[in-house]
């Protein structure tokens, strides 16, 4: 039976006691707005077992689990914990459903390929404001603490178009992508969290499990991450991909428009086998970024009103997490109105095109609001002007504005300074505040689940090669999300 017929079959078999307690204990719904639990300071236990924790095989404490990658309860309605019982029968479910693979995911066969150098297709970036070009490349096996990733789907973010655009400075050539879902085709030397036949999401923020950030619950940005200045290196100073007798730079941890990538150890997870690779990529940036800058960065409660600026595949997960968290009013912004039709299916009360108005966006936004200006702003665009502009939207002393959207490479920002002075807050999301490794297998349970709906999201499939046609859909602002597949 084919992956999706199964999936929808399966689903159809299940109560929904068992789509409840599939996803766990960590997301069960209780009050108005989310149960946030007691974040408990990963600072506890020594930095030794966070390496085996986060690079090893051994179980995770379930406790540990909840505190550092809580994905929060997203129904403002009630509910109850489900009971063990009801867990374990989910899970006797599960294993007595021999997941079936798709032709791509069957042809990875490991025994054949591991140790030597795998000759692929690959979309290079030879340098920006150019067309991708879709190359023959030698990809080297994976040295110790590395994975050799066969790639089956990957999502165009727009963080990509900004490398191209020349708004994000990277060194060039580089394979660019980095929301994607794949197999383990081989591992190195030391490498125990994953095995060759795992299906796996690459982890564009790492969690190494023993940086300041990894240990302490207030922070999900791994120190050893490759954004702000990007390197496009391993962490031996080297590149597994050659092109023509190039050395090919590497992308944010991961690079995924490519048939096969080496990422490192801490910067790829384990997920449900039968997850559909064309779908959950979106969980590798997009979706979980958004999602979790409303639930985790923001922290929006029941009742709240919010503005999100930029209605892409970012923006609109910001609008999915917001609805989630409960808020009654959610107002999108956009210079393009093509993007207000799914906003208002997804969660948007009313949207707004800040072409339409003479005074500043910031005024229509006080207006809207009484004067008052919303709860929480969120920037998903990527620009300077946006960013102050939502900072003004939100109310003068308590309000919150979150900055998604990539700034230009060392772009500035001057602004009011009263603007702060009175009260309000500006913080930033990084893939939605989410502990990579912790999260994203949660995440993707929940999908499998049903408590979100990613479809939505995706308003093109197209076969790999045609990469270049997929980022001018995107800069056409005709897409929402395009996923390439292998
Ligand atoms: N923080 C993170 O971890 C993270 C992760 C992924 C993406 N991003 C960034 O988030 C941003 C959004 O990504 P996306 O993939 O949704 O992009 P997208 O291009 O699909 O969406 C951006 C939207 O903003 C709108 N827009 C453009 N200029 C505008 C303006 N002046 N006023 C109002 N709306 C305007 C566009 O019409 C579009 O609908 C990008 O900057 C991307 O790089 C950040
Ligand atoms: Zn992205
Ligand atoms: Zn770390």
């Amino acid at each position: 039976m084919p992956l999706l017929l199964w999936i929808e079959a399966a689903a159809s078999l299940l109560k929904p006691s068992f789509l409840l307690a599939s996803v766990g204990p960590h997301n069960i719904s209780h009050e108005c707005g989310r149960r946030r639990k007691k974040k408990k300071n990963m600072v506890r236990g020594n930095q030794k077992r966070n390496r085996q924790k986060y690079t090893g095989s051994k179980q995770q404490d379930k406790k540990e689990m909840m505190a550092a990658g809580d994905t929060g309860v997203y129904s403002c309605q009630g509910g109850h914990p489900q009971k063990q019982q009801d867990r374990l029968s989910a899970r006797e479910i599960r294993a007595s459903k021999k997941p079936e693979l798709s032709s791509c995911e069957r042809d990875t066969d490991s025994m054949s390929t591991s140790g030597k150098v795998i000759k692929c297709k690959a979309a290079v970036a030879w340098e920006p404001k150019k067309p991708f070009s879709i190359e023959e490349v030698e990809v080297a096996p994976p040295k110790a603490h590395e994975v050799r990733i066969k790639i089956l789907a990957t999502g165009i973010c727009r963080s990509d178009d900004h490398v191209m655009s020349g708004a994000l400075t990277v060194p060039f050539p580089i394979i660019l992508g980095h929301e994607a879902a794949g197999i383990v085709e081989s591992v190195g030397e030391g490498v125990t969290c994953v095995k060759p036949g795992d299906k796996v999401i690459p982890l564009f923020v790492p969690q190494c499990g023993e940086c300041s950030s990894c240990v302490s619950s207030k922070g999900n940005l791994c120190t050893t991450n490759d954004l702000g200045a990007v390197r496009g290196l391993m962490k031996d100073g080297t590149t597994r991909f050659t092109c023509k007798g190039k050395q090919i730079h590497q992308f944010i941890s991961t690079s995924t428009f490519t048939e096969y990538t080496v990422v490192h150890e801490t910067a790829v997870v384990k997920i449900d086998a039968v997850a559909p690779p064309e779908k959950i990529c979106l969980i590798g940036c997009g979706f979980s970024t958004g999602y979790g800058a409303a639930l985790n960065t923001a922290k929006v409660e029941c009742g709240s009103t919010c503005a999100v600026f930029g209605l892409g595949g970012v923006g609109l997960s910001v609008v999915m997490g917001c609805k989630a968290a409960g808020a009654s009013r959610i107002i999108g912004v956009d210079i393009n109105k093509d993007k207000f039709a799914k906003a208002k299916e997804l969660g948007a009360t009313e949207c707004i095109n800040p072409q339409d108005f003479t005074k500043p966006i910031e005024d229509v936004l006080m207006e809207l609001t009484g004067g008052n200006g919303v709860d929480y702003s969120f920037e998903v665009i990527g620009r300077t002007d946006t960013m102050i502009a939502a900072l003004a939207s939100c109310h003068m002393n308590y309000g919150t504005s979150v900055i998604v959207g990539v700034p230009p490479s060392a772009s500035q920002i001057t602004y009011n300074a009263m603007l702060l002075f009175t009260g309000r807050t500006w913080k930033g999301s990084i893939f939605g505040g989410w502990k990579s490794k912790d999260s994203v297998p949660k995440l993707v349970a929940d999908y499998m689940g049903k408590k979100f709906n990613l479809d939505a999201l995706i308003t093109h499939t197209l076969p790999f090669d045609k990469i270049n046609e997929g980022f001018e859909l995107l800069r056409a602002g005709k897409s929402i999300r395009t996923v390439l597949v292998f």
